[in-house]
């Protein structure tokens, strides 16, 4: 295929979870800057409709959903719309996730639970629900979105719900990524170091100082823009990475070399 068309993805349905802001609102724009059309999804739905409006501007179709990822028949009518309405889903993107910062010592059970529910249990209920028609069609590339702190414990947040949900993300991922591929689906992970959305502006309100704590503690000295994640997606969206399968794409401005 001649390199132009490698990261072209006219003709192809993307749904994008969490897409109502932050790295899925830069995806679902990405994904349909590349060509597809796309489907946002997201527990805040006006949110998701400003977004999707936006891509509808770019000339591109678009469809906004409400959904909470933690609720399995909200998942399975997330996709019964998607499919209604564009026919198929090409291209599944999970980046709908929560963060929040707690003592393990002091971690009530129920802020356990919530966020292994929505950043782990979430992405594997999305995936179950798309991945079944792309069984059906033999044919889908799903991207789901970790972290850095899948991979290392990046400090000096205690964070090891969030941790382990992230790591949790990177193994199902795999796992999905060999069952699948004789379905010719391929899966993948992106594993972002910090990156300067709302997630992080929340966290950082009452410790801002930790900010540059991670700056020194990153090779490139800054955190990474929202719209630097586009890149990787469609690279792993596009026919460009047609052999790559159940890879963590790290992009964390070298956070994990050291
Ligand atoms: N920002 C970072 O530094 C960073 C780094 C590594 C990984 N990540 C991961 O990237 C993903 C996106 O993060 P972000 O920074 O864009 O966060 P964000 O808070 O800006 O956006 C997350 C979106 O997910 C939605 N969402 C939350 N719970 C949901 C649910 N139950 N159902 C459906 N939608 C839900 C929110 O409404 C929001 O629009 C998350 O999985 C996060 O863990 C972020």
């Amino acid at each position: 295929m001649n390199l132009r068309n490698l990261f072209r993805l006219e003709g192809e349905v993307a749904l994008v979870t969490g897409g109502g802001q932050g790295l899925g609102e830069q995806m679902a724009i990405g994904l349909a800057e590349a060509g597809a059309q796309v489907a946002v999804a997201d527990l805040n739905r006006d949110k998701a409709q400003k977004v999707a409006d936006f891509i509808s501007s770019l000339g591109v179709k678009s469809l906004a959903v409400g959904v909470d990822v933690t609720k399995k028949e909200k998942v399975d009518e997330m996709v019964a719309k998607v499919i209604e309405h564009f026919g198929k889903i090409d291209v599944l993107v999970n980046s709908a996730g929560i963060g929040q910062w707690k003592k393990s010592e002091e971690m009530p059970e129920e802020d356990w639970k919530k966020v292994l529910d929505v950043n782990l249990n979430g992405v594997f209920l999305c995936c179950q629900a798309v991945g079944k028609e792309m069984i059906k069609r033999k044919k889908g590339s799903i991207i789901n979105i970790s972290s850095m702190s899948g991979l290392v414990v990046n400090t000096p947040q205690p964070q090891s719900h969030y941790n382990t949900s992230k790591g949790g993300v990177i193994m199902l991922t795999k796992s999905l990524a060999s069952e699948w591929a004789p379905y010719n689906i391929r899966v993948n992970t992106i594993a972002p170091g910090y990156m300067e959305t709302q997630l992080v502006q929340d966290l950082l309100r009452d410790l801002p100082e930790y900010a540059e704590i991670w700056k020194k503690l990153t090779p490139f000295g800054r955190l990474g823009q929202p719209e630097e994640i586009k890149g990787p997606c469609v690279f792993l969206a596009a026919p460009a990475s047609s052999y790559v399968t159940g890879s963590v794409l790290v992009m964390d401005g070298g956070y994990t070399i050291w």
